[in-house]
């Protein structure tokens, strides 16, 4: 059974009818056989003993609630000891899921999943204190008539700081926004025109009339989440990071405008005293051409966001399939590489995490409608696929030292290893 909430439009960018180009792998050459004798979770821990990473490296997926994929329970269990040493809910620490009824809160769910993860000895990481999407339905569509000064001064503050202290000191990062920036973003608009062009809530009208006054004129619902989260995590004695989430914002895919959006929050927040530590760009991707950002770019971001001081995170990847052949898989398995690569060889960034372990609980079946999907490391009997060894070959590669590989996504036209 699938997660049936779906959690956001996603573009779906397919721009060619066919062309895989054929690409090299680290799982090729003969230094990287015999992986399957190995498990991800062994050299995570070479890693973070070596302190590769100045801090331990995160390598995670998505934990779904125990009903939601019943019989994968021995796998799942087996998967979060072998193989990633972070959790992250899918679904249970949502808004909708933390505070059912106006200032009630109910932080069983998620709590449950925190401590699944400590129990298998994983690190954990919020999402999200502020979501306009599964957001509870007292607040949903405005009935109860709330204004942007309760919502402001009452309801976002109590919601972020109760989630973030109740959940408690040893999470190492919250997603505090989610999903603010348009889609239909381009270059060269302020923070506001970024924001408030979505048109989603609390930026839209407050009885959905689009010539009635909008609830929040402006981006500053942000600041306050931000603020309160600070606030929460200072009065817990944590350092977890507080991050800003969202999708096609990691480089120049599908363009630049969203991640230049997100530059914008950052010198923005940051300038005004607001803190945040860094960018989750989430890398929902697919093996399609111009599907999926160039390394250069990747990388580029990540260094941006390390010039003014902040973390980049990889925090929701997938990659789907246009179809089943063995050179859309070696893309994939090559994509994903690549965006691990990114992450692996930038210092500001130690936290890489897979939106589903396996095919059989991944949501791209419920919002992709063409390829057959097949987007994460894990068969739909839980079996590794390919894109799992090569992801293994380059955290490998790594913990031995050995040097960042080219650019595989680009083809052998570009990059023969
Ligand atoms: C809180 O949530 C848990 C898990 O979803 C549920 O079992 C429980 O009944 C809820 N408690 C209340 C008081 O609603
Ligand atoms: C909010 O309004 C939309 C559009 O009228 C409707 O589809 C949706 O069901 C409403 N949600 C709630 C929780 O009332
Ligand atoms: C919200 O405002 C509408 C329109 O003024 C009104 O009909 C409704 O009774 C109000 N709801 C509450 C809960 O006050
Ligand atoms: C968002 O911005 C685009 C480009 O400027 C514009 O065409 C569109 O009307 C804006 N949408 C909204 C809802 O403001
Ligand atoms: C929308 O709001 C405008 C301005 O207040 C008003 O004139 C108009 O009648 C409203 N439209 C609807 C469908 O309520
Ligand atoms: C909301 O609160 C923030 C501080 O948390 C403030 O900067 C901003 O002006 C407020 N926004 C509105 C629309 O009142
Ligand atoms: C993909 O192809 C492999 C090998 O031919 C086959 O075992 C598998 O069932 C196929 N999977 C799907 C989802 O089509």
């Amino acid at each position: 059974m699938r997660p049936t909430i779906a959690f956001l439009a996603l573009p779906i960018v397919v721009h060619a009818a066919s062309f895989t180009p054929e690409v090299s792998l680290l799982t090729d050459l003969p230094h990287f056989q015999g992986l399957e004798k190995t498990t991800i979770r062994s050299v995570l821990n070479i890693i973070n003993g070596k302190k590769l990473k100045g801090t331990p490296f995160y390598f995670g997926s998505t934990l779904a609630d125990p009903s939601v994929a019943p019989q994968n329970a021995a796998w799942t269990s087996a998967r979060f000891k072998d193989t990633f040493n972070l959790a992250v809910a899918e679904n249970n620490c949502k808004w909708f899921s933390n505070e059912p009824a106006q200032g009630v809160f109910n932080l069983t769910a998620c709590a449950s999943l925190r401590d699944f993860a400590f129990q298998s000895g994983d690190a954990f990481r919020g999402h999200n204190t502020f979501w306009h999407s599964q957001r509870p339905d007292w607040l949903a569509n405005n009935t109860l008539n709330f204004t942007v000064e309760q919502l402001n001064k009452t309801i976002i503050p109590n919601a972020v700081q109760t989630v973030i202290e109740g959940l408690g000191p040893r999470l190492i990062s919250w997603d505090v926004v989610n999903e603010a920036i348009s889609d239909g973003a381009t270059l060269g608009m302020s923070l506001t025109e970024c924001v408030v062009n979505a048109s989603r809530w609390p930026n839209f009208a407050i009885d959905g009339n689009a010539s009635s006054p909008v609830l929040f004129p402006d981006s500053s619902f942000i600041n306050t989440a931000f603020l309160n989260a600070d606030k929460a995590r200072k009065k817990i004695g944590s350092d977890l990071l507080l991050f800003y989430n969202d999708y096609n914002g990691g480089g120049d895919f599908p363009s630049q405008a969203k991640t230049e959006c997100a530059f914008k929050m950052l010198t923005q927040l940051k300038s005004s005293g607001v803190p945040i530590d860094g960018i989750g760009i989430q890398s929902h991707y697919s093996a399609n051409p111009q599907a999926f950002p160039s390394k250069a770019s990747a990388h580029f971001t990540m260094d941006r966001l390390k010039n003014i001081g902040v973390m980049g995170a990889i925090t929701e990847l997938d990659v789907w399939l246009p179809d089943n052949s063995t050179e859309s898989l070696r893309w994939q398995a090559s994509i994903f590489g690549d965006i691990l690569d990114s992450c692996l060889f930038s210092s500001n960034c130690n936290e890489f995490t897979l939106w589903d372990p396996r095919d059989d609980e991944s949501w791209l079946d419920s919002i992709v409608s063409t390829g057959v999907h097949m987007g994460t490391l894990f068969d739909a009997s839980g079996n590794p696929k390919l894109p799992y060894f090569e992801v293994l070959a380059r955290l490998t590669n790594f913990a031995q030292g050995g040097a960042e590989p080219c650019a595989t996504s680009g083809g052998t036209s570009v990059c023969v290893l």
